[in-house]
């Protein structure tokens, strides 16, 4: 195998069970990108505080969500996959990078703006300084590629000019900029086929959910809005269903069900058990991966264990040249 290139970070909220459109979105991303470059993903534990209201399903969530990257084909033998809170250096890095991080360009980030107005009662200290601690997630790593959606651009922004204010502060050049990669896959929408998917929104289809489950989901999906009879003509351009159909069914599928949809020739019910039935197809082997995996107790702690174990060597090499550049005391070499 040629020896990899560059080193991707990234990290999720431990959402548990995940859905189509974390795999579209993200997930099928990190797979991929594992053939190329040295991949560090991190279920972000700590970040999850600045808006959950209670830890109780954090545990379970955070093994349902790990059975499903491991099944999807996230690979603990060439990534390392950790939890965020088992690798404690990246609270040092995050209150040493608060230090270089004027409070203005924090207040003035879309997403936190976006968290103030959903949520006015909650404006804790560690929701302003999340883009810290994400810069610090990264950093940590000197991950150079950040697999991300277009709303965390501007977090990448922000840890590029982290990166620099501190290099520039202390003189050095240990803290490298990352970049973001942006999946390109648009934007997946939720069954109601108007807001994107998300679980909070119960508008989710769940890869280990069963078949029997997902082509019940799939059925109460919303079609072209504008398509009311049988008979009406609908537009695949418009249509959620179309647009999952474009990801899951054969080219051959799609083609005739863009133009028997435009010409009332099929209808969206039977279009729906299509796309039910394909799904189900594409999801054979992730569910069959997933039931070996959950045969085996203890198969998630080990995978994070062992991922924290490895993403620490990592983060405490980079902490002892933080620290050296600032030049606490006994330090210097
Ligand atoms: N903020 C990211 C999100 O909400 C999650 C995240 C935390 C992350 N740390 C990260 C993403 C580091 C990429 C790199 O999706």
């Amino acid at each position: 195998m040629a020896e990899k290139q560059g080193r991707v970070f990234s990290g999720a909220r431990p959402t548990g069970r995940q859905h189509l459109g974390n795999y579209l979105g993200a997930i099928k991303n990190y797979v991929a990108l594992q053939d190329d470059y040295r991949c560090v993903y991190c279920i972000v534990d700590v970040h999850a505080l600045t808006t959950i209201e209670t830890t109780k399903d954090l545990e379970l969530n955070t093994q349902e969500m790990t059975l499903d990257w491991m099944a999807a084909g996230m690979d603990p033998e060439q990534s390392i996959i950790f939890v965020q809170s088992h690798v404690q250096e990246v609270m040092e890095l995050h209150t040493i990078l608060s230090m270089v991080t004027p409070l203005g360009k924090l207040t003035a980030l879309p997403t936190f703006k976006e968290k103030v107005r959903d949520n006015p009662d909650n404006v804790n200290y560690g929701l302003v300084g999340y883009p810290v601690l994400m810069s610090a997630d990264i950093l940590l790593y000197k991950a150079d590629t950040v697999p991300v959606g277009t709303d965390q651009i501007p977090h990448l922004e922000f840890a590029r000019e982290v990166v620099r204010s501190f290099n520039h502060r202390y003189q050095t050049n240990i803290l490298v900029e990352p970049h973001a990669k942006v999946t390109e896959i648009p934007k997946v929408l939720g069954i109601d086929g108007e807001r994107k998917m998300s679980k909070s929104l119960n508008n989710h289809i769940e890869l280990a959910a069963t078949p029997e489950e997902t082509e019940k989901r799939v059925m109460e999906m919303v079609t072209d809005p504008q398509r009311i009879r049988r008979s009406d003509p609908g537009d695949p351009d418009v249509c959620n269903v179309f647009s999952l159909h474009k990801v899951f069914s054969p080219p051959e599928e799609i083609d005739q069900i863009n133009q028997d949809c435009r010409k009332a020739e099929i209808g969206c019910v039977d279009c729906k058990r299509k796309l039910a039935k394909n799904l189900n197809k594409h999801l054979v082997p992730f569910r069959s991966k997933r039931a070996d995996l959950e045969k085996d107790p203890d198969i998630v702690k080990e995978v994070l264990l062992d991922g924290a174990k490895r993403a620490r060597v990592i983060a405490s090499k980079t902490m002892k040249e933080v620290r050296e550049a600032i030049g606490f005391y006994g330090t210097k070499v």
